[in-house]
């Protein structure tokens, strides 16, 4: 595991991004495992910022994203797909059919999750894994649970996340309560995998998932055992080695 210790939040970012962009220099053609949420809202500004100098291309990029809220479309501002085309991809020149995020609005949700990973298979698997952790040490929304959930999967969110999750909608009755999310195998395959953590809401759990025991009641936990873990993390989220 190598850990990147930040200042702050815009020095995460500016860190994260960096991992990712010398990825995306290295591979130009690579496939990035991407997460939306608040932690890596920066990272993206960062990477559309060094794009829109001339300094990224991202027309031979693949993307796959980790999860997709059931019953929310591409045009629902909620739906993790619209995050990722206003917090990236309508801002670099990624090619759109190229970009993937499971289709929560599926009427076979368990064919999605097979057509899901085959996909990720037929891409020859994600090259680098962007991951931000729940507070509950959820990673994609792989929630603390009796065993790892391998493939990808339909699940039924936590109150936790539920609860965390409110902050983006008008009611917490407007958050979903299932998504789909890429199972713990898929991000394990990851070639790489750099893990997020910013703000001191997140120090209990990232000292649980990267120096406690390895458990599914953490999914996080299971990182430790990652060849290529990369953690960013801010002095507030790490405080253990702060
Ligand atoms: C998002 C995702 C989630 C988030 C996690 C942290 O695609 O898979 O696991 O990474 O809930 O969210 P933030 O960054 O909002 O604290």
């Amino acid at each position: 595991m190598k850990l990147i210790m930040a200042k702050n939040y815009s020095d995460l970012s500016r860190k994260a991004a960096n991992v990712v962009s010398a990825t995306v220099i290295l591979h130009p053609n690579c496939v990035l495992g991407l997460a939306t949420g608040s932690t890596p809202v920066g990272m993206y500004k960062q990477l559309i910022e060094w794009y829109q100098k001339g300094d990224l291309d991202f027309k031979a990029v693949k993307s796959i994203n980790l999860d997709e809220y059931v019953g929310l479309d591409a045009q629902s501002d909620q739906s993790y797909r619209y995050f990722m085309n206003e917090n990236l991809f309508n801002h670099i020149n990624i090619d759109r059919s190229n970009t993937s995020v499971p289709n929560g609005m599926a009427a076979d949700i368990e064919r999605e999750c097979k057509r899901y990973d085959k996909h990720i298979h037929d891409l020859g698997g994600v090259d680098l894994q962007v991951l931000g952790i729940g507070n509950n040490g959820h990673i994609g929304f792989n929630e603390p649970d009796e065993a790892f959930e391998q493939e990808t999967h339909l699940v039924n969110l936590a109150q936790k996340t539920i609860d965390a999750n409110s902050r983006f909608f008008d009611s917490i009755d407007d958050v979903p309560k299932q998504a789909i999310t890429m199972g713990i195998k898929s991000i394990m395959q990851a070639k790489s995998i750099v893990l997020l953590a910013s703000g001191e809401g997140k120090a209990d759990i990232m000292e649980k998932a990267l120096f406690g025991p390895i458990t599914p009641k953490v999914p996080a936990s299971i990182l430790q055992l990652h060849p290529h873990l990369i953690v960013v993390a801010d002095k507030d989220a790490l405080k253990v080695v702060s």
